[in-house]
Protein backbone atom coordinates (compact mmCIF):
# COMPACT_ATOMS: atom_id res chain seq x y z
CA UNK A 1 0.00 0.00 0.00
CA UNK A 2 1.83 3.19 -1.03
CA UNK A 3 1.70 6.17 1.82
CA UNK A 4 -1.12 7.97 -0.15
CA UNK A 5 -3.54 5.18 0.23
CA UNK A 6 -6.31 5.40 3.14
CA UNK A 7 -7.37 2.49 4.80
CA UNK A 8 -10.95 1.93 5.01
CA UNK A 9 -11.90 0.27 7.97
CA UNK A 10 -15.52 -0.46 8.16
CA UNK A 11 -17.27 -0.47 11.55
CA UNK A 12 -20.98 -1.37 10.59
CA UNK A 13 -20.35 -4.67 12.36
CA UNK A 14 -19.63 -3.69 15.94
CA UNK A 15 -20.03 0.23 16.30
CA UNK A 16 -23.09 -0.17 13.80
CA UNK A 17 -24.69 -2.34 15.41
CA UNK A 18 -24.45 -0.48 19.00
CA UNK A 19 -27.19 1.75 17.17
CA UNK A 20 -30.30 1.35 19.23
CA UNK A 21 -32.66 -1.37 17.42
CA UNK A 22 -29.74 -2.01 14.55
CA UNK A 23 -29.07 -5.79 16.55
CA UNK A 24 -27.93 -8.26 13.55
CA UNK A 25 -28.40 -11.84 13.85
CA UNK A 26 -24.79 -14.18 12.35
CA UNK A 27 -26.38 -14.70 9.06
CA UNK A 28 -27.05 -11.39 8.46
CA UNK A 29 -23.97 -9.92 9.33
CA UNK A 30 -22.39 -12.73 7.53
CA UNK A 31 -24.51 -11.19 4.28
CA UNK A 32 -22.87 -7.92 4.97
CA UNK A 33 -19.25 -9.18 5.53
CA UNK A 34 -19.81 -10.55 1.89
CA UNK A 35 -20.81 -7.41 0.01
CA UNK A 36 -17.85 -5.34 2.10
CA UNK A 37 -14.98 -7.76 0.99
CA UNK A 38 -17.01 -6.73 -2.24
CA UNK A 39 -16.80 -3.37 -1.72
CA UNK A 40 -13.00 -3.82 -1.20
CA UNK A 41 -12.84 -2.00 2.43
CA UNK A 42 -9.41 -3.13 3.78
CA UNK A 43 -10.24 -4.09 7.47
CA UNK A 44 -13.57 -5.15 8.65
CA UNK A 45 -15.06 -5.15 12.32
CA UNK A 46 -16.82 -8.14 12.56
CA UNK A 47 -17.79 -7.90 16.09
CA UNK A 48 -16.80 -7.87 19.76
CA UNK A 49 -16.36 -11.19 20.63
CA UNK A 50 -16.74 -10.84 24.22
CA UNK A 51 -20.21 -9.62 24.12
CA UNK A 52 -22.27 -12.96 24.07
CA UNK A 53 -22.27 -16.45 22.46
CA UNK A 54 -23.70 -14.84 19.14
CA UNK A 55 -21.53 -12.19 18.76
CA UNK A 56 -18.26 -14.67 19.20
CA UNK A 57 -19.92 -17.39 16.55
CA UNK A 58 -20.40 -14.26 14.28
CA UNK A 59 -16.44 -13.00 14.03
CA UNK A 60 -15.48 -16.77 13.98
CA UNK A 61 -17.98 -17.22 11.16
CA UNK A 62 -16.64 -13.83 8.99
CA UNK A 63 -13.02 -15.00 10.26
CA UNK A 64 -13.88 -18.34 8.21
CA UNK A 65 -15.46 -17.08 5.27
CA UNK A 66 -13.96 -13.30 4.53
CA UNK A 67 -10.46 -13.85 2.70
CA UNK A 68 -9.67 -10.86 0.91
CA UNK A 69 -10.45 -7.76 3.85
CA UNK A 70 -8.83 -8.31 7.34
CA UNK A 71 -11.13 -9.35 9.76
CA UNK A 72 -11.06 -7.68 13.01
CA UNK A 73 -13.20 -8.14 16.75
CA UNK A 74 -12.69 -5.28 19.25
CA UNK A 75 -11.93 -6.14 22.76
CA UNK A 76 -11.24 -4.45 25.63
CA UNK A 77 -7.89 -4.06 27.34
CA UNK A 78 -8.94 -6.94 29.71
CA UNK A 79 -7.20 -10.27 29.18
CA UNK A 80 -10.71 -12.34 28.94
CA UNK A 81 -11.45 -10.26 26.22
CA UNK A 82 -8.31 -10.26 24.22
CA UNK A 83 -8.30 -14.44 24.49
CA UNK A 84 -11.75 -14.74 23.37
CA UNK A 85 -11.16 -11.77 20.06
CA UNK A 86 -7.73 -14.29 19.46
CA UNK A 87 -10.49 -17.28 20.01
CA UNK A 88 -13.03 -16.08 17.14
CA UNK A 89 -10.01 -14.87 14.86
CA UNK A 90 -8.30 -18.28 14.62
CA UNK A 91 -10.01 -19.18 11.13
CA UNK A 92 -9.23 -15.50 9.66
CA UNK A 93 -6.78 -15.60 6.67
CA UNK A 94 -5.61 -12.18 7.96
CA UNK A 95 -6.73 -11.18 11.77
CA UNK A 96 -6.53 -7.89 13.65
CA UNK A 97 -7.29 -7.36 17.38
CA UNK A 98 -8.91 -4.20 17.99
CA UNK A 99 -8.36 -3.22 21.78
CA UNK A 100 -9.12 0.11 23.48
CA UNK A 101 -9.19 1.70 26.82
CA UNK A 102 -10.32 5.47 27.76
CA UNK A 103 -7.74 7.99 28.09
CA UNK A 104 -9.72 11.33 28.70
CA UNK A 105 -9.53 12.83 32.34
CA UNK A 106 -13.58 12.58 32.91
CA UNK A 107 -13.32 8.51 31.34
CA UNK A 108 -10.32 7.73 33.67
CA UNK A 109 -11.85 9.10 36.89
CA UNK A 110 -15.58 8.08 36.48
CA UNK A 111 -15.62 5.30 34.28
CA UNK A 112 -12.45 3.89 35.02
CA UNK A 113 -11.67 4.74 38.00
CA UNK A 114 -8.43 4.75 37.53
CA UNK A 115 -5.01 6.89 37.69
CA UNK A 116 -3.76 7.86 34.35
CA UNK A 117 0.04 5.81 35.05
CA UNK A 118 -2.45 2.16 35.86
CA UNK A 119 -4.19 3.44 32.27
CA UNK A 120 -0.86 3.30 30.82
CA UNK A 121 -0.17 -0.18 32.41
CA UNK A 122 -3.03 -1.07 31.15
CA UNK A 123 -2.80 -0.76 27.92
CA UNK A 124 0.88 -1.98 27.27
CA UNK A 125 -0.31 -5.22 28.90
CA UNK A 126 -3.56 -5.66 26.38
CA UNK A 127 -1.82 -4.63 23.38
CA UNK A 128 1.62 -7.00 24.91
CA UNK A 129 -1.28 -10.04 25.50
CA UNK A 130 -2.70 -8.96 21.95
CA UNK A 131 0.50 -9.63 19.90
CA UNK A 132 1.52 -12.74 21.31
CA UNK A 133 -1.92 -14.00 19.67
CA UNK A 134 -1.38 -12.28 16.53
CA UNK A 135 0.74 -9.72 14.45
CA UNK A 136 -1.51 -6.93 13.69
CA UNK A 137 -2.81 -5.03 16.74
CA UNK A 138 -4.86 -1.77 16.82
CA UNK A 139 -4.98 0.39 20.14
CA UNK A 140 -7.49 3.26 20.71
CA UNK A 141 -7.07 5.90 22.89
CA UNK A 142 -11.32 5.96 23.82
CA UNK A 143 -12.30 9.81 23.82
CA UNK A 144 -9.54 10.81 22.53
CA UNK A 145 -11.41 14.11 21.40
CA UNK A 146 -11.25 15.03 25.27
CA UNK A 147 -8.12 13.62 26.28
CA UNK A 148 -4.63 15.93 26.98
CA UNK A 149 -2.10 16.08 24.25
CA UNK A 150 0.69 15.34 26.64
CA UNK A 151 -1.14 12.10 28.13
CA UNK A 152 -2.26 10.96 24.38
CA UNK A 153 1.74 11.04 23.78
CA UNK A 154 2.68 9.18 26.21
CA UNK A 155 0.71 6.01 26.53
CA UNK A 156 0.80 6.18 22.29
CA UNK A 157 4.59 5.84 22.81
CA UNK A 158 4.19 3.19 25.24
CA UNK A 159 1.41 1.44 23.33
CA UNK A 160 3.75 1.16 19.46
CA UNK A 161 6.95 0.01 22.02
CA UNK A 162 4.49 -2.55 23.44
CA UNK A 163 3.99 -3.75 19.47
CA UNK A 164 0.98 -1.28 18.15
CA UNK A 165 0.57 -1.35 14.62
CA UNK A 166 -2.13 0.90 14.25
CA UNK A 167 -3.47 4.10 16.47
CA UNK A 168 -6.09 4.93 16.74
CA UNK A 169 -7.50 8.16 17.79
CA UNK A 170 -11.57 8.16 18.39
CA UNK A 171 -13.84 11.21 18.70
CA UNK A 172 -15.81 8.85 20.91
CA UNK A 173 -18.18 11.49 21.67
CA UNK A 174 -18.37 14.09 18.17
CA UNK A 175 -16.95 16.87 20.14
CA UNK A 176 -14.18 17.97 17.98
CA UNK A 177 -13.68 20.53 15.88
CA UNK A 178 -12.37 19.65 11.59
CA UNK A 179 -9.78 22.61 12.03
CA UNK A 180 -8.57 21.01 16.07
CA UNK A 181 -8.91 17.95 15.42
CA UNK A 182 -6.65 17.95 12.53
CA UNK A 183 -4.41 19.79 14.49
CA UNK A 184 -4.07 17.10 16.97
CA UNK A 185 -3.30 14.66 14.27
CA UNK A 186 -0.72 16.54 13.38
CA UNK A 187 0.99 17.11 16.64
CA UNK A 188 0.76 13.78 17.70
CA UNK A 189 2.52 12.23 14.66
CA UNK A 190 5.08 14.99 15.25
CA UNK A 191 5.89 14.77 18.80
CA UNK A 192 5.55 11.17 19.77
CA UNK A 193 9.22 9.46 18.56
CA UNK A 194 8.41 6.15 17.54
CA UNK A 195 4.83 7.59 15.49
CA UNK A 196 6.62 6.31 11.98
CA UNK A 197 6.06 2.70 13.45
CA UNK A 198 2.19 2.14 13.58
CA UNK A 199 -0.79 3.68 10.91
CA UNK A 200 -2.69 6.23 12.20
CA UNK A 201 -6.02 6.21 12.46
CA UNK A 202 -9.39 8.30 13.02
CA UNK A 203 -13.04 7.04 13.92
CA UNK A 204 -15.29 9.99 14.65
CA UNK A 205 -18.75 10.18 15.88
CA UNK A 206 -21.20 12.11 14.32
CA UNK A 207 -23.34 14.24 17.29
CA UNK A 208 -22.53 18.21 15.95
CA UNK A 209 -22.19 16.53 11.86
CA UNK A 210 -18.97 16.74 11.52
CA UNK A 211 -17.82 12.70 11.55
CA UNK A 212 -16.59 13.15 8.03
CA UNK A 213 -15.12 16.63 8.08
CA UNK A 214 -13.32 15.52 11.20
CA UNK A 215 -12.15 12.96 9.33
CA UNK A 216 -10.93 14.62 6.07
CA UNK A 217 -8.97 16.89 8.43
CA UNK A 218 -7.33 14.11 10.08
CA UNK A 219 -6.18 12.49 6.69
CA UNK A 220 -5.02 15.84 5.55
CA UNK A 221 -3.06 16.12 8.59
CA UNK A 222 -1.38 12.61 8.27
CA UNK A 223 -4.02 9.64 9.16
CA UNK A 224 -3.88 6.79 6.90
CA UNK A 225 -7.05 4.86 8.07
CA UNK A 226 -10.43 5.85 8.47
CA UNK A 227 -13.00 4.03 10.10
CA UNK A 228 -16.18 4.36 9.17
CA UNK A 229 -19.82 2.57 8.31
CA UNK A 230 -22.47 2.24 5.51
CA UNK A 231 -24.66 4.77 5.72
CA UNK A 232 -23.26 6.69 8.28
CA UNK A 233 -24.48 3.62 10.94
CA UNK A 234 -23.26 3.80 14.40
CA UNK A 235 -23.88 4.88 18.10
CA UNK A 236 -25.99 7.77 18.79
CA UNK A 237 -25.83 9.93 15.68
CA UNK A 238 -23.98 7.44 13.88
CA UNK A 239 -20.21 7.12 12.45
CA UNK A 240 -18.63 8.44 9.57
CA UNK A 241 -19.99 7.66 7.08
CA UNK A 242 -18.17 5.29 4.30
CA UNK A 243 -19.58 6.46 1.18
CA UNK A 244 -18.56 10.36 2.05
CA UNK A 245 -15.95 9.39 3.10
CA UNK A 246 -14.63 7.21 0.09
CA UNK A 247 -16.35 9.59 -2.46
CA UNK A 248 -14.99 12.93 -0.85
CA UNK A 249 -11.54 11.51 -1.26
CA UNK A 250 -12.13 9.88 -5.03
CA UNK A 251 -14.02 13.12 -5.85
CA UNK A 252 -11.36 15.66 -4.30
CA UNK A 253 -8.17 13.57 -4.80
CA UNK A 254 -7.22 17.00 -6.20
CA UNK A 255 -7.10 18.72 -3.21
CA UNK A 256 -6.59 15.90 -0.70
CA UNK A 257 -3.95 13.73 -2.73
CA UNK A 258 -5.12 10.51 -1.36
CA UNK A 259 -6.88 7.04 -2.60
CA UNK A 260 -8.79 4.03 -1.46
CA UNK A 261 -9.32 0.35 -2.96
CA UNK A 262 -12.95 1.01 -2.85
CA UNK A 263 -14.86 -0.62 -5.57
CA UNK A 264 -17.27 2.16 -5.47
CA UNK A 265 -19.67 0.61 -7.87
CA UNK A 266 -20.73 -1.40 -4.64
CA UNK A 267 -21.64 1.37 -2.53
CA UNK A 268 -25.39 1.67 -3.62
CA UNK A 269 -25.54 -2.19 -3.15
CA UNK A 270 -23.87 -2.06 0.09
CA UNK A 271 -25.85 0.21 1.92
CA UNK A 272 -29.36 -0.72 0.26
CA UNK A 273 -28.16 -4.00 2.18
CA UNK A 274 -27.39 -2.82 5.67
CA UNK A 275 -30.64 -0.36 5.42
CA UNK A 276 -32.99 -3.66 4.50
CA UNK A 277 -31.41 -5.57 7.50
CA UNK A 278 -31.26 -3.16 10.06
CA UNK A 279 -34.00 -1.28 9.38
CA UNK A 280 -32.92 1.92 9.16
CA UNK A 281 -34.23 3.52 6.49
CA UNK A 282 -32.09 6.10 4.40
CA UNK A 283 -33.06 9.72 3.90
CA UNK A 284 -34.00 10.81 0.76
CA UNK A 285 -31.48 13.54 0.56
CA UNK A 286 -28.52 11.69 2.37
CA UNK A 287 -25.51 12.30 0.34
CA UNK A 288 -24.38 9.51 -2.07
CA UNK A 289 -27.14 7.03 -1.70
CA UNK A 290 -30.08 8.93 -0.75
CA UNK A 291 -32.71 8.39 -3.48
CA UNK A 292 -32.48 12.01 -4.01
CA UNK A 293 -28.79 12.17 -4.25
CA UNK A 294 -28.54 12.19 -8.26
CA UNK A 295 -32.49 13.67 -9.11
CA UNK A 296 -32.85 17.05 -10.24
CA UNK A 297 -36.33 18.18 -9.03
CA UNK A 298 -35.63 22.11 -10.79
CA UNK A 299 -36.42 22.90 -14.66
CA UNK A 300 -32.87 25.05 -14.82
CA UNK A 301 -31.10 21.94 -13.56
CA UNK A 302 -32.36 19.59 -15.27
CA UNK A 303 -32.18 21.78 -18.47
CA UNK A 304 -28.31 22.36 -17.74
CA UNK A 305 -28.00 18.53 -16.71
CA UNK A 306 -28.98 17.65 -20.01
CA UNK A 307 -26.99 19.92 -22.02
CA UNK A 308 -23.87 19.26 -20.29
CA UNK A 309 -24.25 16.98 -17.21
CA UNK A 310 -20.66 18.58 -15.21
CA UNK A 311 -22.82 21.81 -14.74
CA UNK A 312 -25.07 20.24 -12.15
CA UNK A 313 -23.26 16.99 -11.06
CA UNK A 314 -19.98 16.13 -9.61
CA UNK A 315 -20.06 12.50 -9.98
CA UNK A 316 -21.98 9.86 -11.54
CA UNK A 317 -24.69 7.98 -10.02
CA UNK A 318 -23.24 4.78 -12.21
CA UNK A 319 -19.73 4.97 -10.21
CA UNK A 320 -21.41 4.51 -7.07
CA UNK A 321 -23.78 2.13 -7.88
CA UNK A 322 -26.98 3.50 -9.07
CA UNK A 323 -28.86 1.71 -12.00
CA UNK A 324 -27.37 -1.55 -10.82
CA UNK A 325 -30.93 -2.36 -9.21
CA UNK A 326 -31.16 -4.70 -12.57
CA UNK A 327 -34.38 -5.86 -13.55
CA UNK A 328 -33.78 -10.37 -13.30
CA UNK A 329 -36.07 -12.67 -12.58
CA UNK A 330 -40.10 -12.95 -13.55
CA UNK A 331 -42.86 -15.58 -13.08
CA UNK A 332 -41.08 -17.58 -15.71
CA UNK A 333 -37.74 -18.11 -14.10
CA UNK A 334 -36.80 -21.31 -12.62
CA UNK A 335 -35.10 -22.60 -10.07
CA UNK A 336 -32.18 -22.47 -11.41
CA UNK A 337 -31.82 -18.87 -12.70
CA UNK A 338 -33.00 -17.56 -9.32
CA UNK A 339 -30.39 -19.46 -7.12
CA UNK A 340 -27.69 -18.15 -9.37
CA UNK A 341 -28.80 -14.38 -9.02
CA UNK A 342 -29.00 -14.85 -5.27
CA UNK A 343 -25.34 -16.41 -5.39
CA UNK A 344 -24.62 -12.92 -7.87
CA UNK A 345 -25.72 -11.08 -4.94
CA UNK A 346 -23.61 -13.03 -2.24
CA UNK A 347 -26.70 -14.61 -1.12
CA UNK A 348 -25.97 -18.21 -0.25
CA UNK A 349 -28.34 -21.14 1.29
CA UNK A 350 -27.33 -23.03 4.08
CA UNK A 351 -29.56 -26.18 3.09
CA UNK A 352 -32.08 -27.16 0.56
CA UNK A 353 -35.01 -26.63 2.39
CA UNK A 354 -34.12 -22.75 3.18
CA UNK A 355 -33.45 -22.22 -1.05
CA UNK A 356 -36.61 -24.13 -1.55
CA UNK A 357 -38.93 -21.99 1.05
CA UNK A 358 -36.95 -18.70 -0.62
CA UNK A 359 -38.02 -19.68 -4.13
CA UNK A 360 -41.71 -20.72 -2.68
CA UNK A 361 -41.69 -17.19 -1.72
CA UNK A 362 -40.35 -15.82 -5.00
CA UNK A 363 -43.08 -17.51 -7.14
CA UNK A 364 -45.81 -15.81 -4.79
CA UNK A 365 -43.87 -12.61 -5.07
CA UNK A 366 -44.38 -13.28 -9.60
CA UNK A 367 -47.47 -13.75 -9.52
CA UNK A 368 -48.23 -10.28 -7.98
CA UNK A 369 -45.70 -8.34 -9.48
CA UNK A 370 -44.30 -9.32 -13.12
CA UNK A 371 -40.44 -7.54 -12.74
CA UNK A 372 -38.65 -8.88 -9.73
CA UNK A 373 -35.46 -6.76 -8.81
CA UNK A 374 -32.34 -7.10 -6.61
CA UNK A 375 -34.15 -5.09 -4.16
CA UNK A 376 -36.98 -7.61 -3.93
CA UNK A 377 -34.71 -10.37 -3.34
CA UNK A 378 -32.94 -8.82 -0.81
CA UNK A 379 -36.07 -8.17 1.26
CA UNK A 380 -37.35 -11.54 0.37
CA UNK A 381 -34.43 -13.43 1.78
CA UNK A 382 -34.51 -11.23 4.69
CA UNK A 383 -37.82 -12.50 5.57
CA UNK A 384 -36.64 -16.31 5.09
CA UNK A 385 -34.04 -15.69 6.79
CA UNK A 386 -35.53 -13.78 9.70
CA UNK A 387 -38.09 -16.53 10.11
CA UNK A 388 -35.62 -19.01 10.23
CA UNK A 389 -33.20 -17.71 12.78
CA UNK A 390 -35.93 -16.66 15.23
CA UNK A 391 -37.75 -19.14 17.11
CA UNK A 392 -41.21 -17.40 16.32
CA UNK A 393 -43.33 -16.83 19.31
CA UNK A 394 -45.99 -15.24 17.37
CA UNK A 395 -46.74 -16.22 13.20
CA UNK A 396 -49.89 -14.09 11.65
CA UNK A 397 -52.17 -16.68 10.32
CA UNK A 398 -54.84 -14.23 8.55
CA UNK A 399 -55.62 -10.99 8.57
CA UNK A 400 -58.18 -9.31 6.75
CA UNK A 401 -58.20 -4.93 6.95
CA UNK A 402 -59.56 -2.56 4.75
CA UNK A 403 -60.57 1.19 4.71
CA UNK A 404 -63.66 2.87 2.91
CA UNK A 405 -64.49 6.38 3.11
CA UNK A 406 -66.43 7.96 6.27
CA UNK A 407 -65.71 4.26 7.83
CA UNK A 408 -63.69 3.54 10.81
CA UNK A 409 -60.74 0.96 9.83
CA UNK A 410 -61.46 -2.54 11.42
CA UNK A 411 -58.50 -5.79 11.38
CA UNK A 412 -59.53 -8.76 11.78
CA UNK A 413 -56.31 -11.13 12.79
CA UNK A 414 -55.61 -14.37 13.40
CA UNK A 415 -52.30 -15.15 15.55
CA UNK A 416 -50.30 -18.19 16.77
CA UNK A 417 -49.03 -17.76 20.13
CA UNK A 418 -46.54 -20.28 21.08
CA UNK A 419 -48.64 -22.79 18.87
CA UNK A 420 -52.19 -21.57 20.25
CA UNK A 421 -54.71 -19.33 17.92
CA UNK A 422 -56.03 -16.39 18.52
CA UNK A 423 -58.66 -14.60 16.52
CA UNK A 424 -59.70 -10.87 16.87
CA UNK A 425 -61.09 -7.80 15.51
CA UNK A 426 -60.19 -4.60 16.73
CA UNK A 427 -60.86 -0.70 15.23
CA UNK A 428 -58.25 2.16 14.56
CA UNK A 429 -57.56 5.47 13.13
CA UNK A 430 -56.68 3.67 10.11
CA UNK A 431 -55.88 0.39 8.92
CA UNK A 432 -52.68 -0.29 10.48
CA UNK A 433 -53.64 1.41 13.54
CA UNK A 434 -56.21 -1.21 13.81
CA UNK A 435 -53.71 -4.21 13.37
CA UNK A 436 -51.57 -3.06 15.48
CA UNK A 437 -54.08 -2.63 18.27
CA UNK A 438 -55.72 -6.28 17.32
CA UNK A 439 -51.96 -7.47 17.37
CA UNK A 440 -51.27 -6.04 20.62
CA UNK A 441 -55.17 -7.16 22.31
CA UNK A 442 -53.59 -11.12 21.43
CA UNK A 443 -49.90 -10.53 22.82
CA UNK A 444 -50.27 -8.13 25.12
CA UNK A 445 -46.48 -7.56 25.31
CA UNK A 446 -46.08 -3.94 27.33
CA UNK A 447 -44.40 -2.86 24.24
CA UNK A 448 -44.31 1.12 23.39
CA UNK A 449 -44.13 1.71 19.47
CA UNK A 450 -41.17 4.27 18.55
CA UNK A 451 -41.11 4.10 15.20
CA UNK A 452 -43.03 3.48 12.34
CA UNK A 453 -41.60 4.03 8.23
CA UNK A 454 -42.66 2.75 5.34
CA UNK A 455 -41.23 2.83 1.77
CA UNK A 456 -41.18 1.55 -1.66
CA UNK A 457 -38.18 -1.17 -2.13
CA UNK A 458 -38.32 -0.44 -5.90
CA UNK A 459 -40.47 2.05 -8.00
CA UNK A 460 -43.92 1.71 -9.49
CA UNK A 461 -47.30 1.05 -7.78
CA UNK A 462 -46.75 -2.27 -7.52
CA UNK A 463 -43.68 -2.16 -6.11
CA UNK A 464 -43.14 -4.13 -2.85
CA UNK A 465 -43.53 -1.50 0.72
CA UNK A 466 -40.85 -1.95 2.56
CA UNK A 467 -41.88 -1.41 6.71
CA UNK A 468 -39.92 -0.58 9.95
CA UNK A 469 -41.42 -0.89 13.56
CA UNK A 470 -39.31 0.27 16.24
CA UNK A 471 -40.54 -1.34 19.53
CA UNK A 472 -39.15 -0.64 22.82
CA UNK A 473 -39.54 -2.47 26.33
CA UNK A 474 -37.71 -1.76 29.73
CA UNK A 475 -34.96 -0.03 27.87
CA UNK A 476 -34.77 -2.48 25.06
CA UNK A 477 -35.06 -1.43 21.34
CA UNK A 478 -35.58 -3.66 18.29
CA UNK A 479 -36.60 -2.92 14.59
CA UNK A 480 -38.55 -5.43 12.95
CA UNK A 481 -38.99 -5.34 9.19
CA UNK A 482 -41.92 -6.42 6.77
CA UNK A 483 -41.89 -6.32 2.82
CA UNK A 484 -45.14 -7.17 1.04
CA UNK A 485 -46.47 -5.70 -2.30
CA UNK A 486 -49.37 -4.65 -0.07
CA UNK A 487 -48.44 -2.15 2.84
CA UNK A 488 -50.69 -2.88 5.40
CA UNK A 489 -49.81 -6.47 5.30
CA UNK A 490 -46.02 -5.90 5.40
CA UNK A 491 -46.93 -3.57 8.51
CA UNK A 492 -48.44 -6.42 10.25
CA UNK A 493 -45.44 -9.00 9.30
CA UNK A 494 -42.65 -5.81 10.88
CA UNK A 495 -44.91 -5.89 13.68
CA UNK A 496 -44.74 -9.45 14.75
CA UNK A 497 -41.31 -9.61 13.56
CA UNK A 498 -40.46 -6.74 16.48
CA UNK A 499 -42.32 -8.79 19.10
CA UNK A 500 -40.45 -12.04 18.36
CA UNK A 501 -36.87 -10.14 18.15
CA UNK A 502 -37.77 -8.33 21.92
CA UNK A 503 -38.60 -12.41 22.65
CA UNK A 504 -35.25 -13.80 21.74
CA UNK A 505 -32.76 -11.17 21.98
CA UNK A 506 -30.75 -11.32 24.93
CA UNK A 507 -29.02 -9.16 26.62
CA UNK A 508 -25.50 -8.63 25.26
CA UNK A 509 -22.42 -6.33 26.52
CA UNK A 510 -22.18 -3.08 25.64
CA UNK A 511 -18.07 -2.91 25.43
CA UNK A 512 -18.01 0.90 25.90
CA UNK A 513 -20.25 0.91 29.33
CA UNK A 514 -17.88 -1.48 30.93
CA UNK A 515 -14.81 -1.23 32.80
O1 LIG B 1 -16.16 5.58 19.65
C1 LIG B 1 -15.23 4.92 20.14
O2 LIG B 1 -14.39 5.41 20.91
C2 LIG B 1 -15.17 3.51 19.83
C3 LIG B 1 -13.93 2.80 20.28
C4 LIG B 1 -14.23 1.50 20.91
C5 LIG B 1 -12.98 2.68 19.12
O3 LIG B 1 -16.04 2.98 19.20
ZN1 LIG C 1 -17.32 4.50 18.18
Amino acid sequence: MNNNQVVIFDTTLRDGEQSPGAAMTRDEKLRIARILEKLRVDVIEAGFAMASPGDFEAVKAIASTITESTVCSLSRALENDIDRAAEALKPAKRGRIHTFIATSPIHMKYKLCMEPDDVIKQAVYAVKRARNHIGDVEFSCEDAGRSEIDFLCRIIEAAIDAGATTINIPDTVGYALPHQFGDTIKTLIERIPNADKAIFSVHCHNDLGLAVANSLSAVVNGARQVECTINGLGERAGNASLEEIVMAMRTRSDDLGVTTGIDTTQIVPASRLVSSITGFPVQPNKAIVGANAFAHESGIHQDGILKHRETYEIMKAEDVGWNTNRLVLGKLSGRNAFKTRMEELSISFDTKEELNEAFQRFKVLADKKSEIYDDDLQALVSDVRSSNELIEKYKLIALNAGSSMGETPEARLTLLINGEEQETISAGGGPVDAIFKAIEKCANSGAKLALYNVSAITSGTDSQGKVSVRLEKNGRIVNGAGADTDIVIASAKAYIHALNLLEAESAKANPQTGP
